[in-house]
């Protein structure tokens, strides 16, 4: 069966590799679920670990199968499966659990061992192949009406479990009413933060580098947010204006933004990273100023990486949500449709050139 890998350490070694046909009863215990792979999409991490940032290959293995933005259909299932049958669609989440008390729970997105395991970035094989199988548990069901936009699970689940311990950590305000917030980047996660974020009933603003009109304005604004480009007024001044915010998700890659984010934050607000930032730079900030802010205003900031099976379960309903309230939407993302996996080349060139892209993904197999 064909597959699509790397070799971790070696910069732009993408290629085309075979993985012999996986069987459900590869999972113990009766409970494989064999799945026909029909669509994956590919992110700035896909990105880093063809250019050797990151990732590695599974033990035994010189080459790691990338693709973790999953989305299949149920093709065979082991005796001791229930909830998922032949015809099913599905997403997989990526990490598996280590040792620790939170892998044990189910949480393993939120897990203490120094190593992790994850499908298609570390010591797992991905998604970007003919087949693969997996526990139930790991295989969050889409709804047939959402096929089209399943292949968005995953880095959806990014976007629920951010917002989701925002307002965990919130509770340490008894009382919480957020109002204004800022999206940092519009990228896939950028846009999906703002379409959550609307669907809460909130006030958005999407900060950009990119002047409008473009795809990914006429998107934001498409949903009720505002979109700000950072080319043309600096972030601090459009906050004077449209903050200060409450809640800042901030997912530009970009760890100068971040650091900046922590300037628009409101009395008692919170901040959200989840840029993976793989460089080494330094940079010059107001320090004192900024530390001084986050006392005396009780602000909260907080990284948050990966996703558990009820954050993709969030991510089913947000998705339905998005469907019946802005129709069509969310297909719009889907900018970038690569025809089978021959075509890996053009995958990564257009992941890392095409800067209008929303979302890179290859069409597996069509459904
Ligand atoms: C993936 C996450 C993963 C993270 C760190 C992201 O691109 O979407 O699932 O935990 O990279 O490896
Ligand atoms: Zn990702």
């Amino acid at each position: 069966m064909k597959a699509i890998a790397v070799l971790p350490g070696k910069p732009n070694s993408v290629h085309r590799t075979d993985l012999p046909m996986p069987s459900v009863r590869d999972v113990p215990g009766g409970r494989g679920v064999l799945v026909e792979v029909l669509r994956v999409g590919v992110d700035g991490t896909d990105k880093e670990i063809n250019a050797a940032e990151y990732g590695a290959a599974p033990p035994g293995y010189e080459f790691l199968v990338i693709g973790h933005e999953s989305f299949g259909r149920v093709v065979e299932v082991g005796p001791n499966v229930t909830g998922l049958k032949p015809g099913d669609f599905v997403a997989a989440t990526v990490r598996r659990p280590g040792k620790s008390l939170y892998d044990q729970i189910g949480h393993y997105d939120m897990t203490t061992d120094d190593t992790y395991y994850e499908r298609g970035i570390n010591l797992l094989h991905g998604f970007l192949t003919e087949h693969v199988v997996d526990d139930p548990e790991y295989l969050v069901k889409v709804p047939a009406g959402l096929k089209g936009i399943g292949v968005l699970m995953e880095p959806l689940s990014v976007v629920e479990k951010g917002i989701v311990q925002a307002y965990e950590i919130q509770r340490r305000l008894r009382l919480w009413r957020p109002r204004r917030t800022a999206v940092m980047g519009s990228g896939a996660i950028g846009l999906l933060t703002a379409l959550v974020l609307r669907l809460r009933g909130l006030d958005v603003t999407v900060f950009s580098r990119t002047r409008p009109p473009t795809l990914k304005s006429s998107l934001v604004e498409a949903i009720g947010a505002r979109y700000v480009s950072t080319e043309e007024a600096s972030l601090h001044e459009a906050a004077r204006e449209l903050g200060p915010f409450d809640i800042v998700f901030e997912a530009t890659g970009s760890a100068r933004v971040a650091f900046q984010s922590m300037e628009v934050l409101n009395k008692n607000g919170i901040l959200i990273l989840t840029s993976i930032t793989g460089g080494r730079k330094s940079l010059e900030i107001p320090a004192d100023d900024i530390n001084l802010r986050f006392v005396l205003d009780n602000k909260v900031m907080f990284g948050t990486v990966n996703a558990n099976r009820e954050y993709f379960e969030l991510g089913v309903k947000d998705l339905a949500h998005a469907e019946s309230e802005h129709p069509g939407w969310c297909s719009r993302l889907l900018t970038n449709p690569i025809q089978g996996l021959e075509d890996y080349r053009e995958m990564m060139r257009q992941l890392t050139e095409d800067k209008r892209a929303v979302k890179v993904y290859v069409d597996v197999r069509p459904f």
